[in-house]
């Protein structure tokens, strides 16, 4: 069976926000994309064969000193088909004897381009499209053998092109869904200019990473992380696939856990996907150590130290382990690589860090070629139940985060039940997988007055937070239907003991977070 990672684009990465974009926006044509720092070693760029590249956008000027340019390899012999993006169409420009110089004036945003030729990156679209423009910097000159494309009234080469020797460049970004025809754009490069064959779907990639770990993994013990979450719960569902029996989970119940979640995580992994399962039981371990903790940081702290303690010991009662499996996804080895700015290694992204240095594991890491959205459908596609697979982020500490101030039993408890009310409802509307990027209750250390039935009431105060982001760095808060928030909030105060008042947090990202500690 041929490699389905094989025939695909090399995205070539100078720094722009959009690179992992691009990546994705290729994937969801069928073909697969890897994101490379732009001077990648040429021996990695191509181990799998690409059929293109593309060239990321990037913040900077490429007549600055010491900016990024065009690795020369890229043209040198039976050069692959280029696509560049913004920097990357500058550049492109510049390696090939172009001119790139500061526009009079930085053109950001929507604009309008019009045809000017016919070519294979552009056929069968309109004479003229809007696109998102970001760019300080343009094309003077194109270089010799290129001809313009496309104009803008900013940019008189908005897209060019050499079609007879397949190079490409356009200078605003068809990845963003600001310009509605670049899915159209990016479709015509991959399969008109570069000839890709649309051979990668998430589920493609099971079986063979299957015979991956198999092969890593011989016939040695394996041990994996459970937290519940998408990630680990995908990882966990692949090796049991792969390697059977060969796999030990620990799942730490720390008592911080959503209602329900940990019966959950054992009738799916035990009961149903019949992993070797051995689940902790450290709540009360765990609310023993942070009685009286409630400054934010320390309790951040001494959860993460609890969890690697907890975890280890049960690790260690383990005999003969060689491999660790996590559930580490493209997103977390793109950032690694390009945090690494000395040198440009993949570092692996370690999810339980921390682990004392006697418990030294070799990883497995079979989901590190995918993004998250991919990752969901291969749980899917292994059997795992939507309410694994579409289960939104989660905090490592998990609820102490949102239990302000003391974290009792109690207390953890009326948090438990308000949030799931919170969840029955958003999902009852369709609200929980589109519409809200993550949406909880926050239980606050305040108390209030109310009044039920002919009695006066003080209680504490829930809160209700529901975003929209893409990348969880700047989150917006989610504009939710009236009824809904008076359906949850009704119910909570009848049906959650201790609450006589809910609020909805309307804050922003900046300036707040999206947790309240
Ligand atoms: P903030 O509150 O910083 O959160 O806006 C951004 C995203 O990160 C999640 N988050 C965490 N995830 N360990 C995690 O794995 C943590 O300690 C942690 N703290 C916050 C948060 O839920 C949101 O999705």
């Amino acid at each position: 069976m041929t490699d389905p990672r094989h025939g695909g684009i090399a995205v070539l990465d100078f720094g722009s926000q959009y690179t992992q974009l691009i990546a994705r926006r290729v994937r969801e044509q069928g073909v697969y994309a890897e994101v490379f720092p732009y001077d990648a070693d040429p021996a990695q760029v191509t181990r799998h064969s690409p059929r293109g590249v593309i060239l990321s956008g990037g913040p900077s000027s490429v007549y600055e000193l010491g900016a990024p340019q065009l690795p020369r390899w890229l043209l040198a012999g039976d050069a692959l088909p280029i696509l560049g993006i913004c920097y990357g169409m500058q550049a492109l420009t510049h390696a090939l004897g172009g001119v790139v110089a500061p526009a009079a004036a930085r053109e950001y945003g929507l604009a309008r381009i019009v045809r000017r030729a016919d070519s294979p990156l552009l056929a069968g679209l309109p004479e003229s499209l809007d696109v998102w423009m970001s760019h300080g910097d343009r094309i003077e000159t194109p270089p010799p053998g290129f001809v313009g494309l496309a104009a803008s009234d900013n940019a008189a080469y908005a897209a060019i092109g050499d079609p007879g020797r397949r190079l490409y460049g356009v200078q605003f970004h068809p990845e963003v869904a600001h310009t509605p025809r670049g899915a159209d754009i990016l479709h015509n490069f991959l399969f008109g200019v570069c000839g890709c064959a649309a051979g990668w779907s998430p589920s493609s990639f099971i079986e063979d990473a299957i015979a991956a770990v198999r092969r890593q993994v011989g016939g040695e013990r394996v041990l994996l992380g459970l937290s519940g979450g998408v990630d680990s719960a995908v990882a966990a569902a692949l090796l049991q696939r792969a390697v059977g029996d060969q796999l030990t989970a620990i799942f730490v119940n720390t008592g911080l856990l959503r209602k329900d979640e940990p019966a959950e995580v054992v009738r799916v992994f035990r009961d149903q996907q019949g992993v070797n399962l051995i689940a902790v039981d450290a709540a009360e371990d765990f609310l023993d150590e942070l009685r009286g903790v409630t400054e934010p940081e320390a309790k951040r702290k001494l959860i993460g130290k609890l969890f690697i303690d907890t975890f280890a010991a049960a690790a260690c009662r383990l005999e003969g382990v060689r491999f660790l499996a996590q559930g580490t996804i493209y997103p977390d080895v793109i950032e690694s690589a390009a945090s690494s700015q000395q040198s440009k290694m993949i570092k692996s992204h370690h999810n339980v860090g921390g682990l004392p240095p006697d418990l030294q594991f070799e990883l497995v890491e079979p989901l590190r070629d995918l993004f998250k959205d991919e990752v969901r459908k291969v749980g899917s596609a292994l059997g795992l139940p939507d309410s694994i697979v579409w289960r939104q982020p989660f905090p490592g500490p998990g609820l102490a985060v949102r239990c302000l101030g003391e974290l009792t039993w109690e207390r953890l408890e009326t948090l438990r039940a308000a949030d799931a009310i919170f969840t029955e409802e958003l999902a009852a509307a369709g609200l929980l997988r589109q519409g809200t990027a993550q949406a909880f209750a926050v239980l606050l250390p305040v108390k209030s007055v109310g009044v039920m039935g002919d009695n006066r009431t003080y209680e504490e105060v829930i809160a209700l937070r529901a975003v929209t982001t893409d990348d969880f760095m700047t989150a917006d808060w989610a504009r939710l239907p009236y009824d809904l928030l008076a359906r949850a909030s009704s119910r909570i105060v009848n049906e959650v003991k201790g609450v006589n008042r809910v609020v909805y947090d309307i804050t922003s990202k900046p300036p707040g977070t999206i947790e309240w500690e």
